[in-house]
């Protein structure tokens, strides 16, 4: 109560009757009594929802502020029991999965739990027009045909899905990929040709000092965008590289809605990026060859369906976010943890010297089936890479174990809380520590492992990931002496960012490396 009157002598210091304070509070203390203590006993088969103060707005300042650390506190609250539990952002009523049993049965109900609605907030984050919008979702009918084989009669949103996979699930696509990634790194990666300004801080006969943060955006951002594109794109507009670092770095700014007036740097760097892409798709085609099977294909589905060069650029745009914001950071922070470790450092490049054929080609399947260091080094890294969430939209009531979920409602599986459970990782869960995977094969497997996702939306591109991030390592680590050069701390991971995705260091944060050929 002294809390209470304390406050109202306060607001009351700007002049409201005191009589206006005192109802509203009283107001709000019922309203929460009711809101949390007594409806809960009365549905019992509803999550628990995390008390908040101020309605509508309920946890959003501390979620936006820091996530990870938000949910992790909503959690503990429960002791760690892992049962779901709601908190509410701006109005808006998410569950949150914490146990690997609720994470599996989430992900194996597709039918009720739909991302569409996020893949279209994504789209009309891009400001994609609402015509092309609904054309993207629209089921095929007698008005509207799709070019390729379509047998369940999807919308292209859910066809582009199955393109994707198509593209990126080993086979003969995924080995053209491969083939003209692996032609990238392998000139890139060559002393002579390691020369950007981007990345290069010193340079003598002798030796090559490189920021690695900098140089791991320069090769997979590379390579990701010839052998999706071709090498027009990056020819006709040099700087598109740059400006995608820009926008990834602000990115979350479009994901969580962010106002206008506090996304300018955001939607500067969004246009350039779709300015570019437009300039792209303009191009006659003869012009700009070396596109790969999914790219030909998307523009093929979106030209047939009548879509604007500039609706389709929007749309390219989204997924060229996609397929690039995640895999240079995750290589950044795997060298980052490997060079601390000497011993570990020495095993990883003795395994991929291996990988080499006596001709001196690196030989593909050798990264997947020689590299136990590296994979294990692979999987520790995108456990502690503390990456996103998956999110749904409740579609209809849903019954997950005792608890029902509500329609209308959100649900996230948050990846950090997963990767942590102290019940699957031992209490040294929150240390680097590839003898984990080292010593149990089967913990990749492990429901509490999701660094890609799972259910209908399993990351499509995590076999190009780990292949291009091995490729890069390969001729890194086998072509020259490498010694971490800077003395500073630790790179710091950047927790305050609203995280979509693997997190990136702070900015600032990076370490340099002295390269010397080797021999
Ligand atoms: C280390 C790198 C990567 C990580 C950690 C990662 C992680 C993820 C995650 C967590 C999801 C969401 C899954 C869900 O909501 O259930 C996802 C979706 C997706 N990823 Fe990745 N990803 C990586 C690299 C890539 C690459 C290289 C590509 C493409 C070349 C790619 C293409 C996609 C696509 C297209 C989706 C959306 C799938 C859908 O909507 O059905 N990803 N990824
Ligand atoms: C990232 O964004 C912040 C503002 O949110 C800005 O201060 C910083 O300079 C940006 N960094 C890069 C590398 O673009
Ligand atoms: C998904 O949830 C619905 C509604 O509770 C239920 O009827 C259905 O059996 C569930 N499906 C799966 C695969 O768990
Ligand atoms: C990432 O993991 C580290 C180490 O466990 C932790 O200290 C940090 O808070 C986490 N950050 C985010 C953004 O999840």
């Amino acid at each position: 109560m002294g809390l209470l009157a304390n406050a109202a002598s306060t607001i009351n210091a700007w002049g409201a009757p005191p009589v206006v304070i005192l109802g509203c509070l009283t107001a709000l203390v019922l309203w929460r009594f009711i809101r949390f203590t007594l409806l809960p006993k009365l549905h019992p088969e509803e999550p628990v929802e995390v008390p908040y103060w101020l309605p509508w707005v309920g946890h959003a300042r501390a979620y936006i502020s820091n996530p990870t650390k938000a949910l992790t506190d909503c959690r503990m609250l429960y002791h760690d029991d892992r049962k779901p539990f709601s908190i509410t952002i701006a109005g808006r009523r998410m569950y949150i999965l914490t146990a690997p049993d609720d994470v599996t049965a989430a992900y194996r109900n597709f039918s009720t739990l739909s991302m569409d609605i996020f893949t279209q907030d994504l789209m009309r984050g891009f400001n994609v027009s609402p015509w092309a919008l609904a054309r993207v979702f629209e089921k095929p009918g007698a008005s509207m045909q799709l070019v390729g084989p379509n047998p369940r009669r999807k919308s292209l949103a859910g066809l582009t899905v199955e393109h994707f996979r198509r593209q990126l699930f080993p086979g003969d696509k995924l080995t053209q990929l491969g083939q003209v990634t692996l032609d990238y790194v392998e000139r890139s990666v060559r002393w002579e040709n390691m020369i950007a300004p981007a990345y290069v801080m010193a340079s003598t006969g002798q030796y090559k000092d490189i920021s690695l943060l900098h140089w791991c955006e320069d090769v997979l951002l590379h390579a990701a965008t010839r052998s999706f594109f071709g090498n027009a794109f990056i020819e006709q507009s040099p700087n598109v590289l740059n400006d995608f670092l820009a926008f990834d770095n602000v990115s979350w700014k479009l994901m969580y809605q962010m106002p206008h007036i506090i996304s300018d740097d955001m939607l500067k760097y969004k246009h350039a990026l779709v300015d570019a892409i437009e300039k792209y798709l303009d191009l006659p085609q003869d012009q700009r060859p070396g596109a790969n099977w999914f790219t030909e294909m998307q523009e093929l589905e979106m030209r047939g369906l009548s879509i604007s060069t500039r609706d389709m650029a929007k749309l390219i745009c989204a997924i060229y976010w996609v397929i690039n914001t995640n895999a240079y950071k995750l290589l950044f922070w795997m060298l980052a943890f490997m060079f601390q470790d000497k011993d570990l450092t020495g095993k990883v490049t003795a395994e991929l010297a291996t990988c080499f054929r006596p001709d001196g080609k690196l030989d593909i399947p050798s990264l997947q089936s020689q590299t136990r260091y590296l994979t294990a080094l692979w999987h520790e890294t995108l456990r502690l890479a503390n990456s996103s969430a998956s999110a749904r939209v409740i579609t209809a009531d849903t019954q997950l174990g005792p608890y029902t979920l509500r329609a209308g409602h959100r649900l996230l599986i948050p990846y950090h809380q997963l990767h942590r459970n102290l019940a699957v990782y031992g209490s040294n869960a929150e240390a680097f520590d590839i003898s984990r995977f080292l010593n149990d094969e089967k913990l990749a497997q492990d429901p509490s492992f999701r660094p890609f996702g799972g259910g209908s939306t399993y990351c499509p591109g995590r076999f190009l990931a780990k292949q291009e991030i091995f490729m890069a390592m390969a001729f890194l680590l086998c072509r020259f002496d490498v010694q971490v050069q800077s003395q500073g701390a630790f790179p710091r991971m950047d927790d305050a960012k609203p995280g979509i995705g693997v997190v990136s260091p702070v900015e600032g944060d990076d370490m340099v490396l002295r390269l010397r050929v080797k021999e």
